[in-house]
């Protein structure tokens, strides 16, 4: 029932930025704690989720004798049963959680002592009839007290057999309790499961010791196997993460980066339908832990197109319907769910709870039988809803609210600690940086300078006006930026200064020093105790600033290395060294006037300078130069790192000249520039600019 006393209040925000990791997901840290119990020795859980759905679980495991150490809130040191449980003393409360009430009935059917299952008031009206009908067939003593099979459920000591069962409706939770149950039947079990849903049970038993055979369609699981502890790392909720992912998808002008975070494929399909949107996501694996795999999402907002969700792809966003819902509330034209009744029996009736609070917001929505027709629109109106007793309801109206007008206040949202504790918290960490507006971000930009010691000079300079011009040439990879920043350097007798060099120089050093440039803690370390100097070598009419490191100067070839191409991105993403690196740069623009090219010169280093170009060629364009340059560069690739990363990421600057240097020849370009700046009152004398 609502609980009006619990609330939030969403403040509207311009976007989405910052990095987020979430707590453990939900479905695993249930199995987890389930097998570890079952198994034979000490299981370790890391990163277990300590919501109330998952603490019901391990509560009820403790009152059935097993012992849990815990090591802090999210490392917990399991002894487990080896297959025999103890008779709980009372009723075993599974609080709001259908997947802990299914999972664990397919358990206890085999144990030899009658149990209850009970749940909250949300629990005890969902369908129980879906994991009867075919524990019954395996011969479990089991039945629903509650009208039309809802809990309580009540289970008699059986013994049980393996069947094969095509799965009706397709359901995880279904399919868990039906191995979770063959484990301890005679012979072998066989589930038919037409379309997948999410497979942790079976990545989770394999760990655990238990093969199962999986192929087209089919899980083949032989009774009698017995479990052997293992170490278990859970990653970082897809579900609680997606109602950020779809935020700054669909809110312009986001940046995120969600970092360990579980990516298994049946888990993300809302990444597919967001892609077909039209959203700015990039995806990267970096770990198996433990059969699942785990990485880091890079997400940029754009204006999205509506979509058709339907079908088979229901079942892989069973649970990011809500923010779906959202997401397609501020898409471009009308966005349609359809054969998703399944969320009729959800934690809410999730297609009424939706519809209602969408219709609370001014969003226009016809409601479906099996799902829902969204009328997307740029921003909504304020209002007050409630959460229906429902996590993932009260979460994905807290995101349409940023989108409103003036403040909204979503009630009864003690619901979100059941699988998301800290969503407040981060949804205030988030969405800081657009409340305090641009004037801040700027005051943010100015302490990197004033908080380096390294580089004392910074605050002095970064109060002072620039005395020299700086030509800022920011752009893509291969845009010919060097060609025509170093041409007009020449031309006008400037210092040019290529910041890419500098990265390079730090990765470069980095990589000898053989350290992982994917341990971004260890590479800050690094960089800041690097001791980088630059000298200005001037030659004929060219001079040019270059980058000793630890009084060394790196070889060309070194700085282009195959290697270094591919780290470079990587070490410039991480906020920590740009901000170490900006003073640096920002000091030689008071010793020479300057041509300075990199990715976020005209936006980062020099936001006042009044001479601004951002080069770009097509991808193709860009990809043959590097060929022709014999260079091993992933284009692409680099791209997606610059544009996403969420400090000073390369974004043309509002006040540059853009110029597609895709067909034009360099020489074009640079007399572009010339031309342009000597419109803008640069004037040439004596072969120099004054
Ligand atoms: C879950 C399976 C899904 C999902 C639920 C968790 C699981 O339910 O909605 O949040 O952990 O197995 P269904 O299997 O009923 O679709």
């Amino acid at each position: 029932m609502a609980n009006t006393n619990s609330y939030l209040i969403v403040e509207p925000a311009a976007f989405i930025k910052g990095e987020v990791t979430v707590p453990g997901d939900k479905s695993i840290s249930h199995r987890a704690v389930m097998l570890a119990s079952l198994a034979r020795g000490r299981s370790s859980i890391r990163n277990f989720l300590p919501s109330e759905d998952c603490l019901c679980t391990l509560r009820a495991f403790e009152a059935m004798g097993v012992s849990v150490e815990k090591q802090g809130k999210t490392h917990l040191i399991i002894e487990g049963k080896s297959g025999v449980l103890f008779p709980p003393f009372e009723a075993i409360d599974c609080g709001n959680s259908g997947t802990m009430m299914r999972l664990l009935a397919g358990i206890l059917t085999a144990q030899p002592f009658y149990s209850k299952l009970i749940g909250d008031y949300s629990l005890s009206k969902r369908p129980m009839s879906r994991i009867i009908e075919p524990l019954r067939m395996m011969g479990a003593k089991i039945r629903a007290d509650g009208p039309k099979d809802t809990p309580p459920l009540i289970i008699e000591p059986s013994t049980l057999k393996g069947i094969e069962y095509r799965l009706p409706i397709p359901s995880a939770q279904v399919k868990s309790c039906i191995l979770l149950a063959g484990l301890f039947a005679s012979g072998v079990t066989r589930i038919i499961e037409p379309v997948a849903s999410r497979d942790h049970t079976e990545r989770l038993l394999e760990q655990f010791g238990v093969r199962t055979i999986r192929e087209k369609g089919e899980i083949i699981l032989h009774g009698g196997m017995k479990l052997e502890a293992t170490d278990i790392e859970v990653p970082g909720d897809f579900s609680s993460a997606a109602f950020w992912i779809g935020a700054a998808a669909a809110i312009p002008h986001s940046e995120l980066r969600v970092r360990s975070i579980g990516l298994n494929p049946t888990r993300t399909g809302l990444l597919n339908i967001l892609l077909r949107m039209g959203a700015q996501i990039e995806e990267s694996i970096e770990s198996y832990s433990k059969g699942e795999p785990i990485g880091s999402l890079w997400v940029r907002g754009n204006k999205l197109r509506a979509t058709v969700i339907q079908g088979e792809e229901i079942v892989g966003v069973i649970d990011e319907i809500p923010i779906l819902a959202v997401v397609g509330a501020l898409a471009d034209g009308v966005t349609e769910i359809r054969n998703a009744q399944e969320l009729r029996v959800k934690e809410s009736d999730r297609i009424k709870a939706i519809v209602t609070n969408l219709r609370a917001f001014g969003v226009e929505v016809e409601e479906l039988v099996d799902g829902m027709r969204i009328k997307g629109k740029n921003t909504v109106q304020a209002a007050r809803v409630e959460s229906f007793g429902d996590h993932r309801i009260a979460m994905a109206f807290s995101i349409l609210a940023l989108r409103a007008n003036k403040a909204s206040r979503i009630d009864d949202v003690d619901c979100i600690a059941t699988s998301y504790p800290g969503f407040q918290e981060d949804l205030r960490a988030l969405t800081q940086s657009s409340t305090e507006g641009w004037a801040e971000e700027t005051k943010k930009i100015k302490n990197f300078i004033m908080g380096s010691q390294k580089f004392a000079k910074a605050t002095e300079l970064e109060k002072k006006e620039l005395p020299y011009p700086v030509i800022t040439i920011d752009g893509t990879t291969a845009s010919g930026k060097s060609t025509v920043a170093k041409e007009i350097a020449k031309v006008l007798g400037f210092t040019y200064f290529n910041t890419g060099a500098l990265y390079r120089a730090v990765t470069w050093k980095i990589l000898a020093l053989g350290y992982d440039v994917h341990d971004e803690e260890k590479a800050v370390e690094a960089c800041r105790k690097l001791n980088l100097r630059c000298v200005i070598r001037k030659e004929d009419s060219f001079s040019q600033a270059s980058i000793l490191v630890d009084d060394q100067q790196p070889l060309e070839k070194e700085l282009r290395s195959p290697e270094v191409n591919e780290a470079v991105s990587i070490v410039a993403s991480y906020r920590k060294i740009r901000e170490w690196l900006l003073p640096f740069q920002r000091e030689l623009a008071y010793k020479e006037p300057l041509v300075v090219e990199g990715r976020d010169i005209g936006t980062v280093v020099f936001p006042e300078s009044p001479y601004k170009f951002f080069l770009d060629a097509n991808l193709e364009e860009r990809e043959k130069r590097r060929e022709e340059q014999g260079e091993r560069d992933n284009v692409a690739q680099r791209d997606r790192l610059d544009i996403l990363r969420s400090s000073a990421p390369l974004l043309c600057p509002v006040d540059a000249v853009k110029l597609d240097t895709t067909k034009p020849s360099a020489q074009k370009v640079v007399e572009k520039i010339l031309d342009i700046l000597w419109k803008k009152g640069l004037t040439i004398s004596r072969g120099k600019m004054d």
